[in-house]
């Protein structure tokens, strides 16, 4: 398996090749620039403990889904990736959790250093995070999405049991947060809105794919329901970054992973439930954080560019990768251009041209990478590549 892991650059390489042979593509075709993109990826996966080296902890699972999402693109690839998520299953929960998540979250609140040194000193004790659970929601959420993702494509059945596993751990240890909806951490400190998203859409993904749906759908629905109240969605129909101790939306930056992850929840509740209301709100959102976050060209930006931290040069990405699902059910023309032209100034601006290199600002120039700022391109190649079969 070693030998096969180590030769995977070599590995997507030839499929490369025998690819262009039969189809002619060219090399600025998507489905090519992904997987050149996955090359330059995969040069920081360390296989002692299944994760990618230059992030963090959940910025892996988000690399895990990219190349689930490569694979459905790709299905020729998954004699590779399968040896990946193999690897990444059983090491990445045995690993030695030292991550010193330093968060870029920022909103107005009375004491946000007082949530990040809580944050950070937790992290800290984490050690051998069995079953994916680290008592942050908003990880153990980013994991579940990405099992069950791998398990879309492998139909191996303890990648949907670990999305149950994490899905009891936030109904029974998080739940009942102080204004309705889950909390963001086991500790209690805050109510973000990534965290109830995700758990959100765990539920609506579980619900289509579990034997006892009703139970994981009326999940989704409740908080469905209380995501509409919470005052999280504000005026705009963009998502702010959480409620403070009163209750109150706090005004935190519009996030573009806010953005995302509740697009793609409500395109799996509409699967469970076809009621247009869910794509009908499902596109407000949608055309709200278009219209908020991109610039005149129409590239996708986070606020605080290029000083993204690690976490935030995750979420452009994310975004992307979700907003791609929903024009899969709304055919909207807007959103494939959005995404194309995206994906053009990925490759055409941000890229490092020797190395395949994507940096953190869509509009160039490429200063730095990692594997953050790698998997969140490779999210809007990859998307761009599925719209363009
Ligand atoms: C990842 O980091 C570890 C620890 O620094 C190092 O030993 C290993 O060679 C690195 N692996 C890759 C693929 O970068
Ligand atoms: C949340 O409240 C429900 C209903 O009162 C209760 O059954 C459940 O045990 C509570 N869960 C937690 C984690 O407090
Ligand atoms: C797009 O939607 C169709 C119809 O619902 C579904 O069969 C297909 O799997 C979806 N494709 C992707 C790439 O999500």
């Amino acid at each position: 398996m070693m030998l096969r892991l180590r030769r995977f650059n070599h590995l997507l390489l030839i499929f490369l090749a025998v690819d262009q042979a039969r189809t002619g593509i060219s090399r600025a075709d998507f489905q090519t620039n992904a997987i050149l993109a996955t090359n330059a990826l995969m040069k920081w996966y360390n296989h002692d403990n299944g994760l990618w080296n230059t992030t963090g902890w959940w910025n892996s699972a988000n690399c895990v889904t990219t190349l689930a999402d490569l694979t459905l693109a790709n299905p020729q690839i998954d004699v590779v990736t399968r040896e990946v998520w193999r690897n990444t299953y059983e090491k990445a929960q045995n690993h030695k959790l030292q991550q010193t998540r330093i968060s870029t979250y920022d909103f107005e609140s009375r004491e946000p250093s007082a949530r990040m040194a809580r944050r950070r000193t937790q992290s800290e004790t984490v050690t051998e995070p069995k079953d994916f659970l680290n008592g942050f929601y908003d990880d153990e959420g980013w994991w579940a999405l990405a099992w069950i993702k791998v398990y879309d494509v492998t139909k191996m059945d303890d990648m949907l049991r670990v999305a149950t596993i994490v899905f009891d751990d936030i109904v029974e240890t998080g739940s009942n947060a102080t204004c309705g909806g889950i909390w963001w951490d086991r500790d209690q400190t805050y109510e973000a809105a990534i965290a109830n998203e995700l758990y959100f859409s765990v539920a609506a993904h579980l619900a289509n794919r579990m034997p006892n749906r009703q139970y994981y759908l009326d999940s989704a629905k409740d908080q469905w329901d209380w995501l509409q109240r919470s005052g999280m969605i504000n005026e705009d129909g963009n998502v702010n970054d959480g409620l403070n101790r009163d209750c109150e939306n706090n005004n935190g930056i519009v996030w573009s992973y806010n953005q995302g992850v509740i697009l793609g929840a409500l395109v799996e509740l509409y699967k469970a439930e076809p009621k247009n209301e869910y794509i009908r709100k499902a596109r407000r959102i949608a055309d709200a954080a278009i219209s908020k976050l991109s610039d005149d060209e129409g590239i996708l930006h986070d606020r605080r560019e290029p000083n993204l931290g690690n976490d935030g040069d995750q979420f452009k990405g994310i975004f992307m990768r979700n907003l791609r699902v929903l024009y899969n059910v709304t055919k909207d023309q807007r959103y494939r251009r959005f995404i194309e032209n995206n994906a053009d100034a990925v490759w055409n601006r941000a890229r490092d041209v020797k190395s395949d290199l994507i940096g953190p600002v869509w509009s160039g120039p490429f200063i730095r990478a990692s594997a953050a700022t790698q998997s969140s391109g490779l999210d809007v190649l990859v998307a761009a590549a599925f719209i363009q079969e």
